[in-house]
């Protein structure tokens, strides 16, 4: 499995031009291909929900013609799809099954609707019974009430009254709003049950009208589409900014975006959107961050004395507010998200899912059918499960504000926004790694703790890991070269690093991993790519704030290669061997010159041939010499580059 580490952030501040509305996109699209004319759509979502419905819109012979960048031309097919028998396939974008069966459920064909496994687990009978009542022809080829469906050429018998459930998904008065104008016929809508998700119903009569159709509302609870209604291309249309994608930059400007930096700004939506979730920002601004707005952008800075929890009903910000759930992690008190049961029928179980993985960063998490309880307890670091679902992923990468953390499968995010983690990097900071990686006895350990001590930094003796790694698998009778199974035990290490002592379930190992006996099975231990594996994320929990000096072999090409200083550090294989000589000596262990000299020119070749992690001076790092040098001599060259760095 794919996944991304994660560091922990120092802060966030900057700007980022947001992808557009995916709920906007995917309706402008479905308008533009059933309306009379062309029409040029600009500033359209690139991504796998939209690319769902352009593929499908192929298929129903509409002419979708990429203008470059994210234009699109839609020659619009006058309401009636030239293609009248297709089988469609709609992955898991809920935006696009839900309208595209109510439009060609009335517009009439042979179709078959399909999408992923999870796409068949999400509820669909609503808007099945609403069509029915108008005369569709439509099959369950799964299970009742779910995708797969069929449909067939029928009898549409428009006008009157026609009765839909608007408690469970929105996008069902939605796709039927949207397909009605298809009957030329006026038809009321009567909303069974408290709508949920209100703004979206918004975002749906906008766009209606955008494309000429003007809907008549009473309340939320009847909507009459008039007689007559066609849908005529509006030319060009744009699509705004996604608000719910500007929720996790706001959130992130809100959390770090402090008196060090920030605020951080989000272009595409402001105050004149359309979209419902630009409310987010409201919520925020109760948890106490600072926002400012303008027509199409928006901003927020964290405040002086951080985040406080809420009380919030989130019916009105459903995508949004699952930024809120994580956001909680940072806010002082226990934080209550209410009236997200539409939270279960989405991409997963959105609330399972988040209470799940909420806990595994040690927050203390209640659920019940409608809600989420989250209070903020000692984050510990943590693999995120992200179940397709590009919100989580999205959402738990603020919680790297607090400590680093592991996203499983990132590139779910391309439902919505492909290059969400590269706009993360760029308006995210964190915390600074020296990375220091050299051969056996270069005196790097002994530069790297100074350092460390130096700015305060924690520092990380990777290679101690692998001589812990052998020890345990020489107690455990496990064979060096034995790849599995020492992998397995790696999986389980129980390991603490408290200043200098070292302690392995518990027990502190003192000199028994620094013996000859034991570096040489490091070296093997180290040589196998499942250890290796095995150790990464747990060297990359260690970078942490406010700093961290890292030293072995593959620290900056292999476990931080973002870091912000790497160094070579080296000395002559005589002048190495002669200081483990002393340092052996000194520890009272015996030792003979001419064979540990031999033993180190063996471990440097084992260690630079490998074929996983091999050691090598990676070209972005300083090149540090140390056999004419004392201690402090390279410590003080370690400082200055950092320094300088940093200017
Ligand atoms: O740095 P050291 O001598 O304590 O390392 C012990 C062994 O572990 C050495 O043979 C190389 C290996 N090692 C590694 O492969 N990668 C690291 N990052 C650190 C050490």
């Amino acid at each position: 499995m794919e996944f991304l580490d994660l560091p922990q952030l120092a802060s966030a501040a900057g700007s980022v031009r947001l992808p557009g509305s995916k709920s906007i996109s995917n309706r402008v699209l479905l308008l533009a291909a059933l309306a009379d004319g062309e029409t040029e759509v600009r500033d359209l979502l690139a991504s796998d929900d939209t690319e769902r419905m352009l593929e499908a819109l192929q298929a129903l012979g509409v002419g979708v013609t990429a203008l470059g960048g994210e234009n699109w031309r839609i020659k619009g097919c006058g309401g009636s799809f030239p293609v009248k028998q297709a089988e469609l396939f709609l992955g898991n974008a809920g935006t696009a099954f839900r309208p595209l069966t109510a439009a060609l459920a009335l517009a009439g064909g042979d179709y078959v609707l399909k999408g992923v496994a999870r796409m068949h687990e999400r509820p669909i009978g609503d808007l099945i019974d609403g069509l029915r009542q108008l005369g569709a022809d439509v099959t369950y080829l799964g299970n009742d009430g779910y995708p797969p469906l069929q449909l067939k050429p029928a009898t549409i018998r428009p006008g009157g009254t026609v009765s839909v459930r608007g408690d469970v998904s929105s996008q069902f008065l939605t796709g039927l709003l949207m397909a009605l104008p298809l009957t030329g016929v006026e038809t009321t809508v009567d909303v069974v049950g408290e709508l949920i998700s209100k703004p979206y119903i918004e975002i749906t009569l906008a766009i209606m009208a955008r494309f000429g159709v003007t809907v008549k509302r009473e309340g939320w609870q009847r909507f009459v589409v008039p007689a007559g209604s066609v849908y005529r291309s509006p030319g060009t249309i744009y699509v705004e900014g996604d608000a719910s994608s500007a929720s996790y930059f706001l959130a992130l400007g809100a959390i770090g975006g402090t008196t060090r930096g920030g605020p951080l700004r989000v272009e595409g939506v402001g105050r004149d959107s359309i979209q419902g979730d630009v409310k987010f920002a409201e919520a925020l601004a109760q948890m106490g961050a600072v926002i400012e707005m303008g027509p199409n952008w928006m901003e927020a800075r964290a405040p002086e004395g951080g985040l406080v929890a809420v009380d919030l009903d989130c019916n009105h910000i459903p995508d949004a507010a699952m930024t809120l759930a994580t956001a909680a992690l940072f806010a002082k008190g226990t934080t209550t998200l209410r009236n997200i049961a539409s939270w279960r029928v989405k991409e997963t179980d959105r609330i399972a899912a988040m209470a799940t993985e909420l806990r595994k960063l040690g927050a203390l998490v209640e659920e019940g059918e409608d809600f989420i309880r989250v209070t903020p307890s000692t984050v510990k670091p943590a693999a995120i499960d992200t179940y397709d679902d590009h919100r989580i992923a999205m959402c738990f990468s603020l919680a790297a504000f607090a400590t680093p953390l592991r996203i499983n499968d990132p590139k779910c995010v391309g439902k919505t926004f492909p290059e969400y983690f590269q706009r993360f990097a760029e308006v995210t900071r964190a915390a600074p790694v020296i990375a220091i990686d050299g051969p056996s006895a270069s005196g790097k350990g002994t530069v790297a703790a100074r350092v460390a001590e130096t700015l305060g930094f924690a520092y990380l003796d990777s290679g101690a890991l692998y001589r812990l790694t052998a020890l345990a698998a020489r107690r455990a009778g496990v064979a060096w070269d034995d790849e599995g199974g020492v992998a397995a035990l790696t999986a389980t290490l129980d390991v603490e690093f408290q200043g200098e002592e070292i302690r392995l379930a518990g027990v502190p190992v003192g000199d028994a991993i620094r013996s000859e006996e034991i570096s040489a099975g490091a070296s093997r231990v180290a040589a196998l790519p499942a250890v290796r594996e095995a150790l990464l994320f747990r060297q990359r929990a260690f970078n942490r704030l406010p700093g961290l000096v890292g030293d072995g072999r593959d620290m900056g090409s292999v476990i931080f290669p973002r870091a912000a200083l790497k160094v070579f550090l080296t000395a002559s294989a005589e002048e190495r061997a002669m200081r483990r000589y002393k340092q052996l000596i000194g520890k009272g262990f015996s030792a003979n010159l001419p064979d540990l000299l031999a033993d180190l020119k063996q471990r440097d070749e084992r260690d630079a041939q490998r074929s996983v992690a091999p050691l090598r001076q990676e070209a972005d790092a300083q090149l540090l010499d140390t056999t004419q040098l004392t201690i402090e001599q390279a410590v003080d060259q370690v400082l200055a580059w950092f320094s300088a760095g940093r200017q």
